[in-house]
């Protein structure tokens, strides 16, 4: 097991360069086999759960050439298999597109029910409600999710909530059905927009993604395409907030800043100073008086999103006063308080709502990672604390950030990987950084 070994105190400071979007590469992927011609991907996140996708693509026959670190060529000609079964894409939540994709391209698919981060339940009612609608029988056998249409057929669907994932498969499945598909109480994230782009730039006919309703007409077939992936929110919002807690002066740079404006409003109102440039944001926290307190509340796009509730908790839980912090979407997202406790911080969790009483500061400690989000939050509590913070169980961390102990260094915190096995690297690094 893997785990980051972090000496805290020092500010982050310099330019970081953030990846293509996670969430978008998820359904962008998943999308890219649904036409027989080469399709080139670029901006691709090299994270865990990418590359879990690709291999399960790579297994049922889809040709995969990584012809980079942030490119890749996928071509579905070849698939022989609609049936996905592989333990390690139990791992992951996105392996859901794939029943969209290949339901879309072949009228039929089955595929292992999905994992991913355990942070409350997550039904998948609504893709399945979205599959029945088109024409498709849904039913779950052994663990696998198994939908077969004799032909998909457009229809109106509303979605009961906003779900980011059964937009996205709904938008597959529906975008090579026959006739015109309007889904509405759609999910508006950014990467809703880049995955209907991405299919509209293969011949899908897609109109109004990023609105609430999203309005598709069937094609019967898809072309090979290159595309370039949107720059990613979260990793972008993380290290703003990173920045924040260290009292810190980064320019996170290749971003959306229009993405950003939710993290962006919260650090104003707080205290920090924030600059957009094009393409670019500047996050700054003087550290000249303590940050203040406020309350959050997590939504859909374009509200404050869930992926960055646990960091901004952390850099509450460093700010001066009370914040209430209230998680709207999933019930499970407060696993990471507990370990947080054990740096110092005051929080109380009742219900979906986290009750935060600032303190000045963070004391280093050996915590782990519940998940992906909660485990970013660890680190950039350890990279505020006195002292040296030890986050385990980081394969979740590393499910979504790429390279993220070298980026964090070259920001001049000191920051190492071990092998938890390792007792003389951490030994070295400790002496090292005194
Ligand atoms: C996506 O999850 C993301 N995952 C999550 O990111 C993110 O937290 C979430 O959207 C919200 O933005 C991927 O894109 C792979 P939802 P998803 O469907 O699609 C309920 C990360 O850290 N719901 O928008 O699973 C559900 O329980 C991950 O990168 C149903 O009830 O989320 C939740 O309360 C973690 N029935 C709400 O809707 C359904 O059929 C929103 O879920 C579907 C969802």
């Amino acid at each position: 097991m893997e785990q980051y070994v972090i000496k805290g105190g020092t500010p982050l400071k310099g330019e970081v360069v953030i990846g293509g979007a996670k969430n978008a590469a998820l359904g962008i992927v998943a999308a890219a086999i649904m036409t027989d011609e080469i399709v080139t991907i670029e901006n691709l996140p090299d994270v865990r759960d990418i590359n879990v996708l690709l291999q399960a693509l790579s297994g049922i026959g889809a040709y995969i050439n990584r012809t980079g670190k942030h490119e890749v060529k996928i071509c579905g000609s070849k698939i022989e298999n609609i049936a996905i079964d592989y333990e390690c894409l139990r791992k992951i939540r996105a392996s859901y597109y794939l029943l969209g994709a290949l339901l879309g391209k072949y009228k039929k698919a089955q595929v292992t029910l999905p994992g991913g981060c355990n942070i409350g339940s997550r039904p998948i009612d609504q893709h399945i409600k979205g599959f029945e609608a088109l024409g498709a029988k849904v039913k779950i056998e052994h663990g696998m999710i198994i939908a077969e249409a004799e032909r998909l057929t457009g229809n109106h669907i509303y979605l009961d909530m906003v779900t980011v994932g059964a937009t996205i498969n709904i938008m597959l499945a529906a975008c090579m059905a026959e006739g015109k598909t309007i889904i509405e109480n759609a999910a508006k994230e950014p990467h809703i927009v880049d995955v209907a782009n991405f299919l509209n730039s293969m011949g899908a006919n897609i109109k109004g993604a990023g609105t609430d309703v999203i309005r598709i007409k069937g094609v019967e077939r898809l072309h090979g395409s290159e595309y370039s992936i949107i720059p990613d929110q979260i990793e972008a919002g993380t290290f703003m907030l990173a920045a924040a807690a260290t009292k810190g002066d980064v320019l996170i740079k290749s971003v959306i800043p229009k993405h950003l404006e939710a993290i962006t409003a919260k650090l104003i109102e707080l205290g920090c100073y924030v600059e957009e440039f094009d393409d670019a944001v500047r996050v700054v926290n003087t550290g000249e008086r303590r940050l203040g307190h406020t309350h959050v509340k997590t939504l859909p796009y374009p509200g404050f999103p869930t992926d960055m509730q646990p960091q901004i908790s952390t850099l509450l839980a460093l700010s001066e006063g009370t914040s209430v912090v209230t998680e709207s979407l999933f019930e499970n997202r407060f696993k990471y308080v507990d370990e947080l406790s054990r740096m110092g911080a005051k929080i109380k969790v009742e219900g979906n709502t986290a009750i935060i009483d600032g303190v000045g500061n963070f004391t280093g400690a050996v915590v782990s990672a519940p998940d992906l989000r909660a485990g970013a939050a660890l680190v950039t509590a350890g990279l505020a604390a006195e002292g040296f913070t030890i986050v385990d169980h980081i394969e979740f961390i590393e499910r979504g950030y790429e390279d993220f102990e070298k980026k964090i260094s070259a920001l001049g915190a000191s920051m190492i990987k071990t092998d938890a096995e390792d007792e003389k690297a951490v030994q070295k690094f400790r002496l090292k950084v005194g």
